[in-house]
């Protein structure tokens, strides 16, 4: 396996006290596969992104490139492997230097990382922007000289421009118009067929992950509840959290039911995570039982896994009852 999360854990220190952003996550990534990672704003999506390529650090747990823990090693160790993990971010203006050309932005991870000598670096940085689709004399411009989809277009060139096998793509689409989010999807598509990278794809957008990743995990409160592979999520989703997202979709609702008043239902808040299931005080099935006890993993099919009591010894108890109380028109 290309990279394996195991048991990951992130907190932040805060005046407040103690918040736990990443709860003991699992997650695996092959070699040019896309795993989408979805959950509403503030479940952990971008701690857990930023961990695994070690712009923070984590707390506990494991991130295994190759089957080595790189989650640990210091600074000068892990030069070698930061090569080999890249991240695109949302906000493409405030990821770029405002003081350096997008030459210049290219060229930095390379120098760093004494790639080629400046001749090749040169030619590099041109088939660079020409694969990223950006003209060549966008390249002695400042940040704040292009537009928004060239920003991120640019962004992207920089993620990949010293050739990575995992690309973190942090929402890089929410910040731009919707006419270039397509353009944009498309290209870091296009990108992946003739590079080979994986992707882990952050987004708060159940409907575009659905699309473009081999594999969907659903984040709640620091947690993954549910991975399931993009030809289950619609009709096998099991997780009640996972259902409630996918009903949310506006082309998909059908009607208001009380998983709508379950939406809206106050997140507990991360300094202080209830007891048992997170998801309970909004789940429309919650039992006794999951006030009492975290749900373990359930392995459903090949591939498709779920921390929910429902699905106590890998048996689908409730399943029928999900089902109908969830998608009607899929
Ligand atoms: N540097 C920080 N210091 C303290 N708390 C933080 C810090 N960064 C994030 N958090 C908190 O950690 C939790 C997870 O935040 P994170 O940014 O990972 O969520 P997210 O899923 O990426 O949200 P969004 O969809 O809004 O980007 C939130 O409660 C957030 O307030
Ligand atoms: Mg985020």
């Amino acid at each position: 396996m290309l990279l394996e999360i195991d048991h990951l854990s992130v907190r932040y220190r805060t005046r407040r006290g103690t918040l736990t952003a990443v709860d003991d996550v699992s997650l695996s990534l092959a070699r040019g596969e896309t795993v989408g990672l979805v959950g509403e704003s503030g479940c952990g999506k971008s701690s857990l992104g930023r961990a695994l390529v070690r712009l923070i650090d984590s707390d506990d747990g494991a991130v295994r490139l190759d089957g080595v823990d790189i989650a640990r090693l210091d600074a000068r160790r892990l030069l070698p492997w930061r090569r080999r993990m890249q991240m695109v971010f949302q906000d493409p203006l405030s990821a770029l230097d405002p003081r350096k050309t997008v030459r210049k932005t290219l060229s930095l991870p390379l120098e760093l990382h004494r790639i080629g000598t400046r001749a090749d670096r040169r030619q590099r940085i041109d088939a660079l922007l020409e694969q990223v689709g950006l003209a060549a004399h966008l390249a002695d411009r400042l940040p704040h000289e292009l537009s928004g989809g060239q920003r991120q277009r640019a962004n992207i060139a920089r993620a990949l421009s010293i050739d990575p096998d995992i690309v973190v793509c942090d929402e890089p689409v929410s910040a731009l118009d919707v006419s270039l989010q397509a353009q944009v999807l498309n290209l870091l598509a296009d990108l992946q067929g003739q590079r080979g990278m994986a992707y882990l794809f952050i987004s708060h957008d159940l409907a575009a992950v659905g699309h473009l990743a081999d594999r969907i995990a659903v984040m709640y409160l620091g947690q993954i509840v549910e991975i399931v592979p993009r030809d289950k999520l619609w009709r096998d989703a099991a997780h009640p959290y996972t259902r409630l997202l996918l009903e949310s979709i506006p082309s998909r609702s059908v009607r208001l039911s009380s998983q709508s008043d379950a939406a809206a239902a106050e997140l507990p808040s991360p300094y202080d995570l209830p007891q048992g299931c997170r998801f309970r005080q909004r789940c429309p099935h919650a039992m006794p039982v999951c006030a009492q006890s975290d749900p373990a993993q359930s392995v459903l099919s090949a591939g498709h896994t779920v921390h929910c009591h429902l699905y106590g010894n890998g048996a689908p108890v409730l399943a029928a009852g999900v089902e109908s109380a969830a998608i009607v028109n899929a």
